[in-house]
């Protein structure tokens, strides 16, 4: 494996500059949320679990854009991390399509929502182990913060604190919107990145 590169990322890059600290903190942020929905019932955990949906599908689409694509070609068994991980993330999005179906009250709601919850967290430990611990290795000060940039573009999509008075009656969000999101997402991502 190569040397680090200089400048590499040390200690005196800014938080914000740097797009595995970035993405470490939207974890911490995503299990705030499962936190709160899990604390909360009737509307305040509808808006919860909406602002958790929203949060998953954008850092998830961002993940793709961005980092995976890097990871494949920036170290040395890259390729099979980035296989792995997609592969937890494509059982995360099937157990959260199973969730969405379901009202944030219903008795089944709850044991698919821990479910969803430890396939997260285990992905999450995963990609902070085997990925961006090499990302931060293998990539110098100026490709962090590129990458980083586009990873805030993409969070601006999904606010992490409730909405000022939540909608009336609306019912937890469909898979149309969040396919929508996503789509979103991946263009937000690609014109932060000049693509
Ligand atoms: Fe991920
Ligand atoms: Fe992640």
């Amino acid at each position: 494996m190569s040397e680090l590169k200089t400048p590499h990322a040390g200690d005196d890059l800014a938080k914000d500059d740097d797009v595995v600290s970035l993405l470490m903190r939207q974890h911490g942020d995503i299990r705030n949320l499962f936190d709160e929905v899990e604390a909360t019932r009737g509307e305040e955990r509808r808006d919860a679990f909406r602002r958790l949906v929203r949060l998953l599908a954008v850092h998830e689409t961002a993940e793709e854009e961005v980092v995976h694509p890097f990871a494949r070609k920036g170290f040395p068994g890259g390729e099979q991390v980035v296989k792995d991980r997609l592969a937890e993330e494509k059982a995360a999005k099937e157990t959260l399509a199973a969730l969405d179906e379901l009202d944030t009250d219903d008795p089944k709601f709850m044991p698919q929502l821990l479910k969803l919850r430890k396939d997260v967290q285990e992905h999450a430990r995963a990609e902070e182990r085997y990925e961006f611990t090499h990302i931060r290795r293998s990539t110098d000060v100026t490709g962090l913060a590129a990458m980083a940039k586009a990873i805030k573009a993409a969070e601006a999509m999904a606010p992490t604190r409730p909405h000022p008075g939540v909608e009336s009656g609306a019912k937890n969000m469909a898979l149309g919107p969040v396919a929508a999101l996503m789509d979103r997402t991946k263009d937000t991502v690609r014109k932060a990145m000049g693509k």
